[in-house]
């Protein structure tokens, strides 16, 4: 029996990169899981505060993000939808954890490190330290690993660039175990399950992962960008002079982006994709790549008007879905609190 937990950040529509590397896995599982395994998709809205944020902004990307995962086919009553700041258990569960995390281990974290350095570039001063940015910034995987452990979750799937954050959500759940033994371990160590398109670069900066932070909006598609706006965004992506085609990520990111892109839309692998287009051009690749992104985001993309303005269907999802999630979590806070000696 499984028990499957993922999160998104509100960030309102997301990219294809979120929807490629973690979203459509969690359609898939949803599609082929057991009928005894749990499923729980969360809006992370307390990992967002790590980042400046316009409240009227936050509370419409919220709404948006919950109707973008029905309009991707997430089923509410299959799978738990929920927003995490409607379950307690999960601020609860984080500060019993932040009490047994080592602070060597936060500062090994590559997305603090990279918090760090883009502080430093950003003052353009050599000795700027970790005081001028937030806490929570800090703390932010110890939140995640709370979320994944108030399920007792045993599969998280996520992106490549979230597999640190659960190897130490494994690494907390065995210093839990170890510290508060009991006739058997509370926690069990959850999995990392990534989609086959782990990890979609920037069509601007093929060096970069595809991300909502780049302040160059050309550099992502949104689930809502219309056909044309895909087009556009497409023959403007960054590849490469080299004539043919071929996949090589590392001296042709550009390019080996596009056919990773590719083969995701058609369920193909990237290699296989790249054979029918050696004599091909990047003219022709784009084109096809564009056609297949539009194929693969048309359906999403109309549900996802239809359902966005329902105000209050959204709103009775999360409701039932937080009070499904909190009987679950409520299970494990008792059991966690009896084993520390707080119950
Ligand atoms: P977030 O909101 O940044 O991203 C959501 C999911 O999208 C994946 N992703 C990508 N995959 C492939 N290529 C990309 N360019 C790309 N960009 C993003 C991410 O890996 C992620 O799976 N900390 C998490 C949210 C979170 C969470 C959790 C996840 C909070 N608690 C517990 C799992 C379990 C985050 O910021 O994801």
């Amino acid at each position: 029996k499984r028990v499957i937990f993922s999160g998104i950040q509100p960030t309102g529509v997301p990219h294809l990169g979120n929807y490629l590397g973690a979203l459509s896995n969690w359609v898939k599982l949803q599609k082929t899981a057991d009928p005894d395994d749990t499923l729980l998709f969360s809006i992370v809205g307390w990992h967002a505060l790590t980042l400046p944020q316009d409240p009227a902004v936050l509370r419409s990307a919220r709404d948006d993000m919950l109707a973008v995962l029905l309009a991707i086919g997430l089923d509410p009553e299959r799978s738990v939808l929920f927003h995490q700041d409607h379950n307690l258990h999960h601020v609860e569960l984080c500060w019993i954890l932040n009490c047994l995390t080592p602070v060597g281990k936060l500062r090994r974290m590559t997305t603090w490190k990279s918090r760090l350095a883009t502080s430093r570039n950003a003052t353009s001063e050599a000795e700027v330290d970790e005081s001028l940015l937030n806490s929570g910034l800090f703390t932010y995987p110890v939140l995640q690993a709370a979320d994944v452990l108030v399920y007792r979750a045993t599969h998280v799937p996520v992106g490549e660039d979230q597999q640190q954050h659960i190897e130490l959500t494994r690494d907390l759940a065995e210093i839990f175990n170890r510290t508060f033994k009991g006739q058997k371990p509370l926690f069990p160590l959850p999995i990392y399950v990534n989609a086959p398109s782990k990890r979609i670069l920037s069509l601007r900066d093929p060096t970069s992962k595809m991300s909502k932070s780049s302040p160059d909006t050309a550099s992502r598609i949104l689930l809502s960008d219309t056909a044309s706006q895909i087009k556009s965004k497409i023959r403007a992506a960054v590849t490469d002079s080299i004539p043919g085609i071929t996949y090589d990520p590392i001296s042709r990111p550009g390019t080996s982006n596009l056919l990773t892109i590719l083969a995701a839309c058609t369920g193909s692998n990237a290699q296989d994709v790249a054979g029918k287009y050696i004599s091909k051009g990047h003219g022709q690749l784009k084109n096809d790549v564009a056609d297949a992104v539009e194929e693969l985001l048309k359906g999403p993309r109309s549900e996802f008007e239809r359902i966005r303005h329902e105000k209050a269907f959204l709103d009775e999802v999360a409701r039932k879905g937080a009070s499904k999630a909190i009987v679950y979590s409520g299970a494990t806070m008792e059991d966690v609190k009896r084993r520390i000696g707080l119950s």
